[in-house]
Formats: structure tokens, C-alpha cells, sequence
């Protein structure tokens, strides 16, 4: 019998120190990659605001973290709106006098059409979640950031940041913009002490994807390691960024994808 492990269920977790004495924001963290995000950031000693538009989803998720010794507090926050967007920002301040680590995770998958026939709503949805509301929480985030001492951003792309994908020209129009946003950010704030990613992963195993559960083979028969990924694998690289090992990795996009870009 192998003893290969096929999937990577268990990992390394962070020191449970790491992020202590930080204040962290996490979009989109009521459920999937955000929800594992902001568990391992608390896990880790940071004090994290779980931030959603499902505030009943984004209070389960604070009281799990609350109950497993962690430390956190739950905003609603709708991306697509500046203003809900702006008072997110300022209850985190309010709540932990400051903010050093934010990851603007929050997004939707979007109708799926061929780009001739994609309805002009169904774009400026995707548009509005996936790219706007990236810009919104940076615009916010970013003077908080400094003000706060400095920190690290991550920006939630996607494997379609970088390729295209049939049936998805918004969400894939608004992964590689959110790549753009990332460098322009990195560059513009690197020596002021605020470093910004964005991670890309392949598909992942989480309640976006419950739409295409019909393409599942076909989804899985994309990535060279023969499944979907989990949200624990894109919360490790999302943690190892945030965190001060990666001190001099900076505006760059980081794929976790199983190989799916290498083929
Ligand atoms: P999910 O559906 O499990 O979680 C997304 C969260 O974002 C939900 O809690 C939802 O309520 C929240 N959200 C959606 N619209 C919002 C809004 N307007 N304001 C505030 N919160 C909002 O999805 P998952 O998979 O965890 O996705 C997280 C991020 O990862 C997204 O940006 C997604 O595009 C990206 N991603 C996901 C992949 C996948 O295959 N699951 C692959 C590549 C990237």
C-alpha cells in the first residue's frame, strides 16, 4: 500500500505566537478560504475581524475562533459598497486600535457565458465583487496600515489571473485586474513598510464552486495532481506572505494550484 499522501490534510500550523500583538482584516470570511484564513490568523495570536456581507455565516465564525481561544469580532461589510467598506475599516480600528494585516478575500464566481452573450449585469456584479471591492478595502486599509506602523496586504486572486477560463470573462477580467491593483499598491507603498501579495490558487474545494459540482471531473481533470485544492493549502501561503518570513516578497503573484498553470 502507498504511503503517499494524495491530499494534504493536515499541516504545519503557524507558531502560535506569530501574529501576536497584530490586528488582522479578512474579507469574504464566513465561509471557504476567508473562514480558514481568519481561523489561522487567530490561531497564530493575531486579534482578527471577520468581515462578510453573511453576518450570520461571519458570527458562527467568531464564536468558533472565541471558543477555541482565539481572539476575534465579526462586521458586516458589502465589498461592493465604499461606504460599508469604509465603516468595516473604521470598526476595526475602533475595535483594535489599529490594523497591520489585511486580506481582501471577499468574491463570487458569476453567471457563466460566453463573453458575446455575458449579461452587462452579470459582468458589473463580478466586477463590483471581485475587482471594486479590492480597491474599496485597499483605498481603507492601505492609510490605516501606515498609520498603524506598516504591515502586509494579501489580495485574493485566482488561477484565472493569469489564464483565461471559457465562460468567465468577468471573473477572469477581474482576477487579472486585481494582479494590476497588487503590483501598483507593492510599489507605491514598499518603503513605507507595507508589502502586498496576491495568491492565486487553482480550483478549490469550497462553496463557490457548488454551481459547477456537474464540471467537478472535469475541474479536477485540470490539475495535475488529480483533485481540487483545499482552503488549508491556500490559508498556509496566505499566512506565510502576511507573516515577516516573507520580509522581502513583495508585489508578486503566487499560484497554489496543484500544477495547473504548469501544463
Ligand atoms: P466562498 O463562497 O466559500 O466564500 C466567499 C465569501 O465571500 C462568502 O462568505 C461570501 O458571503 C463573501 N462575499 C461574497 N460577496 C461579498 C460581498 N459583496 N461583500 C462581502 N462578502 C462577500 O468562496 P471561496 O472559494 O472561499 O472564495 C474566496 C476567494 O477565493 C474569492 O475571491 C474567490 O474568487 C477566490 N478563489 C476561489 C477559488 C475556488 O475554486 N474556490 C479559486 C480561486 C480563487
Amino acid at each position: 500500500m502507498s504511503t503517499t499522501p494524495t491530499h494534504a490534510s493536515t499541516h504545519t500550523p503557524a507558531a502560535a505566537d506569530e501574529f501576536a500583538g497584530k490586528s488582522a482584516l479578512v474579507t469574504g470570511a464566513a465561509s471557504g478560504i476567508g473562514l480558514e484564513i481568519a481561523r489561522r490568523l487567530a490561531d497564530a495570536g493575531a486579534s482578527v475581524i471577520v468581515a462578510d456581507h453573511n453576518e450570520e455565516g461571519a458570527k458562527e465564525a467568531v464564536e468558533a475562533i472565541n471558543a477555541a481561544g482565539g481572539r476575534a469580532a465579526a462586521v458586516r461589510v458589502d465589498v461592493t459598497d465604499p461606504e460599508s467598506v469604509r465603516r468595516a475599516v473604521e470598526f476595526t480600528a475602533a475595535t483594535y486600535g489599529g490594523l497591520q494585516l489585511a486580506v481582501n478575500n471577499a468574491g463570487i464566481a458569476g453567471a457563466s457565458a460566453p463573453t458575446g452573450e455575458y449579461g452587462v449585469q452579470d459582468w458589473q456584479r463580478v466586477i463590483d465583487t471581485n475587482l471594486n471591492g479590492v480597491f474599496y478595502s485597499l483605498r481603507h486599509e492601505l492609510p490605516l496600515i501606515l498609520a498603524s506602523g506598516g504591515g502586509a496586504v494579501v489580495n485574493m486572486s485566482s488561477i484565472l489571473g493569469s489564464n483565461g477560463f471559457a465562460g468567465s470573462a468577468a471573473y477572469s477580467a477581474a482576477k487579472h485586474a486585481v494582479v494590476g491593483l497588487t503590483k501598483t499598491a507593492a510599489v507605491e507603498y514598499a518603503s513605507r513598510g507595507v508589502r502586498v501579495n496576491a495568491v492565486a490558487p487553482g480550483f478549490i474545494d469550497t462553496p463557490l464552486l457548488q454551481d459547477a459540482d456537474s464540471q467537478r471531473d472535469y475541474l479536477i481533470s485540470l490539475h495535475p495532481q488529480g483533485r481540487l485544492g483545499t482552503a488549508e493549502e491556500v490559508a498556509e501561503l496566505t499566512l506565510f506572505l502576511l507573516s515577516d518570513r516573507a520580509s522581502f516578497v513583495n508585489g508578486s503573484y503566487h499560484l497554489v494550484d496543484g500544477g495547473y498553470a504548469a501544463r
